[in-house]
């Protein structure tokens, strides 16, 4: 099956276009599939849903579903006292801080905590059901920290983390306050999408650390600090910062046009594997017109939309640049309430689902990943003593 940009393979073009392992947990050719369901099916479904099918390679029964979130959600309210004791002192301390640090560690420390070391190894085949039981309670511990961290710099004493979805869950713990149907809906679509994505630059970064033999916990602290980059996950906060500086229409083409003489990245825009388009993108832009409740509160993000429509369309003309998942994620996150700091969380909340499960996966065939590097440095040269440099 050919890659869809496999055309390119210049290794000094970070790693473009190279097949680098096999994975059966997901798809880009055509259109995303996750375990070989499109994407377009699965966002009819729950966050917890698409978790399972990731971790455990099928959809789940009502039954299984239901123990699963149970599971989740007693490891959203189970955060040993260590972390959040270590975060309130954390947030006096270093308040304004990325809140990706946080995350990370927060996940450092559980794993600490756990005295975690990896799979445990036997004679013949690795046991990985302790690895999915760490899967899983870190897929309920993650938003756990985040809420928890939220409470402590509003310096509300942390609460208990709800019984309900979790998506519904985590949007009412950031919002502090209930939301509508229509709003944990919406908001589930932007998490099932940024669930998984083959090998992204986390991801790969994620079954790197795992490949040594090393432990999840110490492979998601590394996937996290991957996802903050600005080119990777870190984007949808930039998005909406771009929005803001550039205010109105009629700003729309200067400020393109300043941004790629001085050789700037527009954020949002572009993707590695997606040249013409990213579906993701299309299908969360068809979702995000659902928030759209007719009231007049909503006419500041209606103008956010007519300026990220014009922002697309000089994209297009003046560098043939599609949006990629970020530019709709960003504004569906603003209109719902959310504070920017919280955009490229949410998507480690979403991407520890994929994660995990790429980790597993690399664990029940490991292989040491360890590529080659083609040397360009200065030719053989003799060594001169440092007395007579
Ligand atoms: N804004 C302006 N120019 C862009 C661009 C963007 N967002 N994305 C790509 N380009 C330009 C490149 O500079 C390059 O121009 P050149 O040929 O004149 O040098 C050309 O388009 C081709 O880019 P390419 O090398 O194929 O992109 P890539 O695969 O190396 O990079 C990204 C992919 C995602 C890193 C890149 O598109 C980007 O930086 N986007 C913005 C960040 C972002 O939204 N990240 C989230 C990704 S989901």
């Amino acid at each position: 099956m050919s890659h869809p940009s496999s055309h390119c393979k210049d290794s000094r073009n970070g790693l473009a276009g190279v097949t680098a392992g096999h994975t059966s947990i997901c798809s880009l050719d055509k259109t995303l599939r996750y375990r070989g369901y499109a994407v377009t099916d699965l966002l009819e479904c729950s966050f917890e849903e698409v978790a399972y099918l990731l971790l455990w390679s099928d959809l789940p029964t009502e039954n299984q579903l239901r123990e699963f979130a149970t599971r989740l959600h007693k490891s959203a309210q189970s955060l040993p006292e260590t972390v959040v004791s270590c975060f309130e002192r954390l947030a006096q301390i270093s308040p304004q801080c990325s809140i990706m640090d946080v995350l990370r560690t927060g996940v450092s420390i559980l794993g600490q905590l756990e005295c975690d070391n990896g799979p445990e190894e036997s004679h013949h085949k690795r046991d990985l059901s302790q690895e999915r039981m760490k899967a899983e309670q870190l897929l309920g511990q993650v938003p756990a920290l985040l809420g928890t961290w939220i409470d402590c710099i509003s310096g509300r004493q942390p609460i208990p983390w709800p019984k309900k979805p979790l998506a519904t869950a985590l949007l009412e713990k950031l919002c502090h306050t209930r939301i509508s149907d229509n709003a944990a809906n919406i908001f589930t679509k932007t998490l099932v999408l940024y669930a998984e994505h083959e090998f992204n630059a986390s991801t790969f970064a994620a079954r790197t650390v795992t490949s040594t033999g090393s432990d999840m916990h110490s492979a998601i602290a590394a996937a996290i600090g991957t996802l903050k980059g600005p080119l990777h996950g870190g984007a949808n906060e930039k998005v909406l910062q771009q929005l803001i500086d550039i205010g109105t229409p009629e700003n729309v083409e200067p400020w393109v046009a300043r941004q790629l003489e001085n050789k700037e990245v527009i954020m949002g825009f572009g993707h590695r594997i997606y040249k013409s388009g990213d579906i993701r993108a299309i299908l969360l832009h068809e979702a995000g017109h659902q928030l759209d409740d007719n009231s007049a509160s909503f006419e500041p993000h209606r103008k956010l939309e007519k300026l990220a429509h014009k922002v697309e369309a000089v994209m297009l003309e003046q560098k043939n640049l599609r949006p990629n998942l970020d530019w709709p994620a960003a504004r569906i996150y603003h209109a719902l309430g959310l504070p920017i700091k919280l955009f490229t969380p949410l998507f480690v909340v979403a991407r520890m689902s994929g994660w995990t499960s790429h980790i597993i996966e690399q664990m029940s065939d490991n292989q040491l990943i360890r590529p080659v590097a083609k040397y360009i440095g200065p030719s053989p040269r003799k060594f001169i003593a440092l007395a007579d440099r």
